[in-house]
């Protein structure tokens, strides 16, 4: 039986089978390529997606534990914007802007689950403190967010920069 997900607004009917982990049916079936393979384990955030829970982890959870969630990818979050401050819309997520503003990426592989959880972060949270920031990616600990290249103070001064354009 097919699964329906929404997934950057946009209604998608999934033929995987129910217990394909989300960031296969995405990144395979739905041409999203934002979100990344990379520990396989929950542990370093790269396959990371906005849900109605929040930040979640995809390289596990089965995809039928999406289903009738609204899901956002990197890709979708310009629109998420738009309707977040229709008057303010702009091309980019001020978090995208943010990031290239501070040239945050090296390899880049880790970063869409850095601007994920910098969006989930700064919707709880419109004006985080430095250790509130280094706090929701930190390196160790049920939620860490690992960068193998080591971009973590340009990422703190990125969510304070699109602390600054979302105010
Ligand atoms: S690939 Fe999912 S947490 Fe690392
Ligand atoms: S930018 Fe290379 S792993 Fe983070």
């Amino acid at each position: 039986m097919a699964i329906e997900l929404v997934v950057n607004g946009k209604k998608a009917n999934v033929a995987s089978s129910p217990d394909t982990p989300l960031l296969y049916v995405l990144r395979g079936e739905l041409g999203l390529s934002g979100p990344k393979f990379g520990c396989g384990l929950e542990q370093c955030g790269a396959c990371s997606v906005l849900s109605d829970e929040g930040a979640r982890r995809t390289c596990v959870k089965p995809v039928s534990e999406f289903e009738g969630q609204n899901i956002t990818t990197v890709e979708g979050l310009p629109e998420l914007w738009a309707k977040d401050d229709a008057r303010r819309h702009t091309d980019l997520h001020p978090v995208q802007q943010a990031w290239i503003e501070e040239q945050v990426p090296q390899c880049g592989y880790c970063q869409n689950g850095m601007m994920i959880t910098a969006v989930n972060l700064l919707a709880a949270n419109p004006d985080p403190s430095v250790s509130e920031i280094m706090t929701a990616f930190s390196t160790s600990g049920p939620s860490a967010h690992l960068c193998r290249c080591g971009t973590y103070d340009k990422i703190i001064k990125a969510v304070q920069r699109a602390a600054e354009l979302m105010a």
